[in-house]
């Protein structure tokens, strides 16, 4: 095939693309009849989020003074918390009278801004991993949520990144353990040394993540990755579509994340594929594969010589886990190839404040289930309000 032929393919393929699942948050939440605000948050490093809050839910108006912050996983956004009508997290705590707030991550389609940098310009922009999102786009969200609300914590829920974001924040600037009041984790990501998925366990082989996303075409060129508007994004938009290929599709993501045919319907498929990828830097994969490859939960590693001038060390400084105090969650799969049973035990055991670490093994979750499995509303939900319900 010529390149003209490729070029005509993706045209083709982005025009015939179901557009009814890609539609943006905003216009998700007011269809389906919730309240919703959209707030601009600036970092201290000039990261422009944006921020959904769904102040109380369609039917119940009563407002507890709960607030909850619900933060996505890589390559993910706010609307993995609104996926699905009626069973997603973010409408149930709403119609449980929580004063719901969902984040976009730096970098994340809805929030590629600011203050000087040019995204698509400058390769500084992307010159980040999850420990800026620790460090500086949680704790700005944070502080804005406690102004807006005049609350003194917030409960906290995070998947997969939002979780290590949150290890981050919480031992790097203890401060923060006074400003929530528990924090649940699902799929909770820190150690990788055990994760079976394939694409880590090859990544982590390699090494040189940053040289083969650009191989790839995974990479803008800039230090994105996988954004809206990547090959991958708009193919996969393109073809997961009609039993068969929903189906192929549903195998290629169930390779990275782990096999379970029964609780990810194929028909999930185009409503998850319009949402994701939502965009991230080479970075933050590049942090993920160096924690598979050292086994510890450590900072990010320039190599031996910035290292030094970073960190005054050589290997880069383990985080902390006995700094966070929060009154902490585990929620996690036996099917989850990324957070392996092996690693959240051990994470879980290290955390300053664990409570209770919930493993579902019937059905054997994996690493979307939380958010997307069949049985998430009964199972997930309703233990997320059970732990809140404590504090
Ligand atoms: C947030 O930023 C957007 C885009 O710059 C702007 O249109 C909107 O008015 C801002 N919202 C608030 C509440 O400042
Ligand atoms: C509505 O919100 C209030 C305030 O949190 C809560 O006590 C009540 O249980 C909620 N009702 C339902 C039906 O969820
Ligand atoms: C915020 O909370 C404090 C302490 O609970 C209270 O004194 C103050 O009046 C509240 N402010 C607003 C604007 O509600
Ligand atoms: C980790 O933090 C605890 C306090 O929570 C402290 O006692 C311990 O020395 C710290 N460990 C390291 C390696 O800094």
């Amino acid at each position: 095939m010529s390149r003209f032929h490729i070029l005509l393919f993706f045209l083709c393929a982005a025009a015939a693309r179901d557009t009814e699942y890609e539609r943006p948050v905003e216009e998700t939440v007011r269809r389906e009849g919730y309240p919703l605000e959209i707030h601009n948050v600036t970092t201290e490093d000039g990261y422009i989020l944006t921020l959904h809050r769904i102040p109380h839910g369609k039917t119940n108006t009563t407002t507890s003074g709960k607030v909850v912050l619900l933060v996505h996983a890589l390559l993910c956004s706010s609307s993995f918390w609104l996926l699905f009508p009626g069973k997603s997290l973010g409408y149930i705590l709403a119609d449980a009278g929580y004063d719901v707030w969902l984040i976009n991550t730096r970098g994340n389609s809805y929030s590629r801004r600011h203050t000087s940098l040019n995204p698509d310009k400058d390769e500084a922009f992307w010159d980040f991993s999850w420990h800026e999102v620790g460090v500086y786009d949680l704790p700005a969200t944070i502080d804005h949520m406690l102004e807006k609300t005049n609350v003194s914590s917030v409960y906290f829920c995070g998947h997969s990144q939002g979780t290590t974001a949150f290890y981050v924040l919480t031992s790097i600037r203890p401060e923060y353990n006074s400003k929530v009041r528990v924090q649940v984790s699902l799929g909770p990501t820190a150690f990788l040394s055990n994760s079976i998925s394939p694409v880590v366990r090859i990544a982590s082989l390699l090494g040189h993540t940053g040289f083969y996303s650009r191989l790839l075409l995974l990479d803008s060129g800039l230090g994105e990755f996988l954004s809206r508007y990547s090959w991958v994004s708009v193919l996969g938009k393109a073809v997961c579509r009609g039993t068969l290929m929903e189906i192929v599709c549903e195998t290629v993501i169930f390779v990275l994340i782990g096999f379970n045919d029964f609780e990810i319907s194929p028909s999930s498929m185009p409503v998850i594929i319009g949402q994701a990828p939502a965009g991230a830097s080479t970075r933050q994969e590049t942090h993920y594969v160096q924690l598979a490859r050292s086994g510890n939960f450590r900072q990010y590693d320039y190599g031996a010589d910035r290292n030094l001038q970073v960190y005054d060390r050589i290997t880069p400084p383990d985080y902390n886990l006995s700094m966070i105090t929060v009154p902490g969650y585990s929620v996690h799969g036996s099917n989850d190839w990324i957070a392996d049973v092996k690693d959240v035990e051990k994470l879980h055991s290290l955390l300053g404040n664990p409570k209770e670490r919930y493993l579902v093994s019937d059905p054997p979750y994996n690493h979307l289930d939380y958010l997307c499995g069949r049985s998430a509303a009964r199972i997930i939900n309703t233990k997320i309000l059970e732990y809140f319900e404590e504090y």
